[in-house]
């Protein structure tokens, strides 16, 4: 197979910053409780003019920069979302409308936080089988925009942002190795945003009951989240014939630090073997692990031939795994 890899790299986070001690002032809550349980001090908040696609044409530009190139070259748009500007037309033909990158075929993906990797998952093996010659891959969320800030089981937990990923052919031996990605729908209740879809569209009674929110049952998904963090990594390591001592750094969705933690104590894993940056964005969906991932290039922690591992998991449930030979 081609070995298709990541050539370019972009992140962008609004400006508005919303910290636990305005939360404090929000909903019955406090900094300890939040940063003990959670490990976050802080979030991104869109501004009210900013919807999903503006964040992810900042990061999406960057991308294409430092790939080298320009949107007319792009071929493919993937944009991992639960929070699209709408439900039609998807937030990747906006955006494909705002790059001007004509000849780009583009769509939406739908898998929560497990998203972008589902996207790289996807899109890496239409390149690899020769349909398209590169693609621009973002995982971006508004998720200030569907959280209920008079609750606080849910409100201090998101954020908002955008991280892009170019991805081409690259050199030999290097490139994706591996994709697991799986989903456990029977747990779709654990975590979901009941109304606006055909099954319970927008009335003045789901506004009413909250339904536009998210809804998410806490503990039974942190469960979840340690088991499939776990068995996800292990699941690629072995469809990629690696072993877990041989990761040089490992990025998983940034939710929570105690679910990380319980990740970094399974697969043995050092604090600098890991890309924690949970404290500074809060759950970001989608952008979560793309911009763990290109914080860590930023600042130097991954090199030419180093194994990364990114893995996720979210509403579905669902969970998504990968190796890459960077
Ligand atoms: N401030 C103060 N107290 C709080 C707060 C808050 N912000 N939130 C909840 N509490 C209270 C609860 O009401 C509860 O009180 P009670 O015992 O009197 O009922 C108490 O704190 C403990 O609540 P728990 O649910 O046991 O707390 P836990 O340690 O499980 O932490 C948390 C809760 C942080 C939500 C954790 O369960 C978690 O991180 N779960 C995973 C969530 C996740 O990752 N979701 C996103 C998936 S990604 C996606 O697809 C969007």
């Amino acid at each position: 197979v081609l070995p298709i890899g990541i050539i370019g790299t972009g992140k962008y986070v609004p400006e508005k910053i919303l910290t636990n001690a305005d939360l404090e002032k929000m909903v019955e809550t406090n900094d300890e409780w939040i940063v003990s349980r959670t490990g976050i001090r802080e979030r991104h908040i869109a501004a009210p003019d900013q919807a999903t696609s503006d964040l992810a044409y900042e990061a999406a530009i960057q991308a294409i920069e430092k790939a080298g190139m320009t949107a007319a070259d792009l071929d493919l748009i993937v944009v991992a979302t639960i929070t699209p500007d709408m439900s039609f037309p998807s937030t990747a033909c906006i955006l494909q409308d705002k790059l001007g990158a004509k000849k780009a075929a583009a769509f939406d993906l739908s898998a929560a936080c497990s998203g972008f990797v589902y996207a790289l998952g996807a899109a890496t093996s239409m390149l690899q089988m020769g349909m398209y010659k590169n693609a621009l891959i973002i995982g971006a969320d508004t998720l200030s925009r569907i959280t209920d800030y008079t609750d606080r089981n849910t409100c201090v937990l998101f954020g908002d942002g955008a991280g892009a990923v170019v991805i081409g052919e690259v050199g030999e031996g290097r490139g994706f190795k591996a994709f697991d990605l799986g989903a456990e729908g029977a747990g779709g209740e654990l975590l979901k945003l009941p109304a606006g879809g055909s099954r319970t569209p927008a009335s003045a009674d789901t506004l009413e009951a909250k339904q536009h929110f998210i809804q998410m049952s806490g503990r039974e998904v942190f469960k979840f989240a340690v088991k499939v963090m776990n068995t996800a990594t292990v699941d690629v390591l072995n469809k990629a014939g690696m072993s877990k001592d041989e990761i040089d750094l490992f990025i998983p969705h940034q939710a929570n630090v105690r679910i990380i933690n319980s990740a970094m104590e399974r697969l043995n894993l050092t604090e600098d073997r890991v890309m924690i940056n949970v404290q500074k964005y809060a759950n970001t969906s989608a952008a979560s692990i793309p911009l763990a991932l290109v914080e860590a290039v930023e600042e130097g922690r991954i090199k030419e031939g180093d194994k990364v591992v990114m893995v996720g998991f979210g509403g579905g449930l669902t969970w998504g795994a990968s190796v890459i030979v960077w």
